[in-house]
């Protein structure tokens, strides 16, 4: 045959069989947030020394990352070839959109924008070795496996949040933050700039903003509910110049991160008003808030000066920021003060308002309305649905996902950060060596396992949900370190939550992606939480037996235990069936690999009791976010953690009176019932003011004492006989005026139910 026909034929067969579908032993690329769609080929393309990356201008942003992350991290250094192409693709109809294509002879990404393109070399980066992260990988050339690659996000927003009034980090640190965003295919950093406890942000007309407000004089020492109250006695504070926003926002579009400002108002402003106090309706001198909490000195919503400033300080932060939202808060706003300011009143009276809420609508709408004559949209806290949503203003739901309803049904935009899934400064293991935290319980499962979209909106609502964010709160994260801490895995989780549709999400496949994912952050010299190796265990009841079974998230390791309370080493025995359980015991476990205990200890004390194993029913249902291991939980011989109400022991309720009852299959005699409530007026959880026990032929109600204690004890100590046991737990009722969530219905939680 001639000679040209046989070139091509050999060229033909060359990528024939390099880049033909391989039927098995793929190794699929172990990335974060998981890919759309995706198949692998046989064969690899090598990236090598004097390559290179053909790109037009369309896309400099990410072609430039590309190369420097290739040329920062490896000994390769790229000549002008194109080995990589980057290819405008208009029929890619989602902007941040991709395709992927990896042969033997070239690497081709394809989008319709930067942006798109910016994911693609994201998804590439994962492909490399860990080295290119941190400069270590010495060869000058590296083998990436042939793909197709079509992804693109299912949500539009896809933010991070960082509280920096609570606690303040560098401009270095903040850079670091956003290259995760980056990293993981998020889009927004939410910076809250401002709070009670601090004024981070440089306002030129307003220079004691810096001077006075951005320190406060000392900060609360433990947690909030600490008896006695104590204090660091060292002044803390500080302000990033406009300088340091401008070098911070410009750092970020070079990521495709839009920064969105948060200004809080009309709340959360005590440390404005220490600094200029006609800003308030008292106008008497306050300091900056040294503890935390929810605090009644708010913005003056009577006096026109008011507006005038924060329209004069909002003009310097929209010079500053070029995205189209600016947050300005709008939470935890207690009107106390409102109510007996004759300015706040008169505004009331001029304006016919019905009362604080709508005072405060009037006050969110004038701010919307100002800055949508400066082309700029809000977004607020769900407080500002209170008395009327402004216009067009977007809702970011955080105390749960009524907020989001509400508003997706009125038309309005919504971003879900319900606290139950998206609070990252709750903590993430019951392990007891776990720094101080605010409260709650937020495992890497349960922020995988989060849904955007409420149930109680249907296909043309849900289009309203923009998408997704998780929040960090600084109050108890003093430093850089315990930002990564709370941060790392779950933002990892909550990537995932935003980009993958759900047929591409599996939990057991995505741990075994971050075991990966971990040793890119080692090299990234992050500071992650690894829970990865502990051991999780539930009680399972099978012909009125009850069985302990155990189980670990990662493949290809053993758990290994003992019930006489020691410490498990290499020669325990091997867990493999479910452990009995009819007596007090003490459970230890962990997980161990080549003889070698991987994580921490997993301890359980089993309280064996008369209703351990037995029947019970609870009216109505948990709420789901707080189910617990279920009912069954509340008689399962485990008491929950005394200081994460969020556990799988703790049930919790919102609003709801509960009626509990247990059948203990026959008639006995019991002596004792205790059980526990948890009080967490942050959270707003409080102990029902009392509970009553009924039995087959007898009942009685216990007074619990008010208390500020966060664990509140409930004995019930006589003998009775009885088959069944019925306790009503009341509600507390609505949040009183003075406290934090005031006007909502309050949550109980109760935890194991004893019965001697
Ligand atoms: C919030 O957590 N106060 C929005
Ligand atoms: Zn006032």
């Amino acid at each position: 045959m001639p000679i040209k026909k046989f070139t091509v034929f050999i060229v033909f067969a060359v990528l024939f069989w390099s880049c033909q579908q391989k039927p098995s032993e793929v190794i699929v690329p172990q990335i974060i947030p998981n890919l759309q769609n995706q198949s692998i080929m046989e064969g690899n393309f090598v990236l090598r020394d004097g390559m290179g990356i053909q790109n037009d201008s369309d896309f400099s942003i990410s072609a430039d990352f590309l190369k420097n992350f290739i040329q920062d991290g490896s000994h390769i250094t790229l000549k002008e070839n194109d080995d990589i192409v980057f290819v405008k693709d208009t029929s890619i109809s989602n902007v941040e959109g991709y395709v992927l294509e990896i042969s033997t002879s070239q690497i081709r990404i394809k989008a319709n924008s930067d942006q798109g393109a910016f994911y693609a070399v994201q998804t590439l980066r994962q492909l490399l070795p860990v080295g290119f992260e941190n400069g270590s990988f010495y060869k000058n050339e590296v083998a990436i496996p042939c793909l197709k690659i079509e992804d693109e996000p299912r949500f539009q927003y896809r933010g991070m949040h960082l509280d920096v009034a609570r606690h303040m980090f560098s401009v270095e640190f903040i850079k670091k933050y956003i290259d995760a965003l980056a990293m993981l295919k998020m889009n927004t950093f939410h910076w809250h700039l401002t709070d009670d406890q601090g004024w981070r942000l440089e306002i030129k007309k307003y220079p004691k903003l810096q001077e006075l407000a951005s320190y406060r004089d000392q900060t609360l020492v433990g947690h909030f509910s600490d008896q006695p109250t104590t204090y660091d006695g060292k002044r803390y504070g500080g302000f990033y110049t406009q300088e340091d926003i401008k070098e911070v926002v410009a750092y970020a579009q070079k990521q495709h991160i839009t920064v969105i400002p948060e200004i809080e108002m009309p709340g959360h402003a005590q440390a404005a008003i220490s600094a200029y106090p006609e800003l308030g309706c008292r106008g008497d001198s306050i300091k900056v808030a040294q503890t935390w909490g929810v605090f009644e000195d708010i913005f003056c919503a009577g006096k026109e000066s008011t507006f005038t400033f924060l329209e004069s300080v909002l003009d310097e932060v929209i010079d500053l920021f070029p995205s189209e939202y600016v947050h300005i808060g709008g939470d935890e706003a207690p009107k106390t003060h409102w109510k007996t300011c004759d300015a706040c009143q008169n505004r009331i009276k001029d304006l016919g308002l019905k009362d604080e809420h709508e005072l405060q609508n009037y006050f969110i709408t004038r701010i919307e309305k100002y800055l949508n004559s400066k082309g700029r949209q809000i977004i607020g806290w769900d407080e500002i649905l209170e008395g009327g949503l402004a216009p067009n203003a977007t809702v970011m739901s955080w105390r749960g996902t009524n907020g989001a309803v509400e508003a997706a049904k009125a038309g309005h935009n919504v971003i879900m950060t319900p606290t139950s899934h998206c609070y990252f400064d709750y903590y993430q293991s019951t392990n007891e060596g776990e720094p101080l935290a605010i409260g709650g319980y937020l495992p890497l499962e349960k922020v995988y396992g989060f849904n955007p979209i409420p149930e109680e909106l249907n296909q043309d609502e849900s289009q309203y949900v923009l998408g997704v964010q998780g929040n960090l709160w600084t109050e108890y994260i003093p430093t850089e370190r315990q930002v990564e801490y709370m941060v790392f895995p779950r933002i990892l989780a909550m990537s995932e939550v935003a980009w993958t549709n759900p047929e591409y999400k599996n939990y057991e496949d995505f741990v075994s992606r971050v075991e990966t994912f971990n040793m890119r952050l080692d090299a990234l010299a992050k500071n992650y939480a690894n829970h990865l190796y502990e051991v999780e265990g539930a009680l399972i009841t099978e012909k009125e037996q009850s069985f302990y079974a155990l189980k670990t998230l990662t493949k290809d390791k053993v758990i290994r235990y003992t019930t006489n309370g020691s410490e498990p080493n290499e020669q325990s025995v091997i867990y493999e069936d479910p452990i009995p359980f009819n007596e007090n015991m003490t459970l230890k476990a962990a997980v161990f690999k080549n003889g070698k205990q991987l994580g921490t200890t997993f301890t359980e004390h089993f309280n064996y009791h008369k209703a351990v194993g037995k029947k019970i029913t609870i009216s109505p249902d948990p709420s789901k976010v707080y189910a617990g291991s279920g009912a069954q939980g509340l008689i399962n011989g485990i008491s929950g953690s005394d200081t994460r109400y969020g556990d799988k022991e703790w049930l919790g309720f919102w609003g709801d009176d509960v009626g509990i009852t247990i059948d203990l299959g026959e008639e006995m005699e019991i002596n004792a019932i205790k059980t526990r409530f948890h009080n967490g007026q942050g959270q707003w959880i409080y102990a029902p003011k009392y509970i009553e026990f009924q039995f087959d032929h007898d009942s009685q109600i216990i007074e619990v004492p008010d208390s500020n204690d966060i664990l509140v004890l409930v004995e019930f100590d006589k003998k009775v006989r009885t088959r069944y046991i019925k306790l009503i737990v009341p509600n507390y009722g609505i949040i009183p005026e003075e406290y934090q969530g005031s006007g909502n219905k309050a949550w109980t939680f109760i935890d194991e139910i004893i019965v001697n």
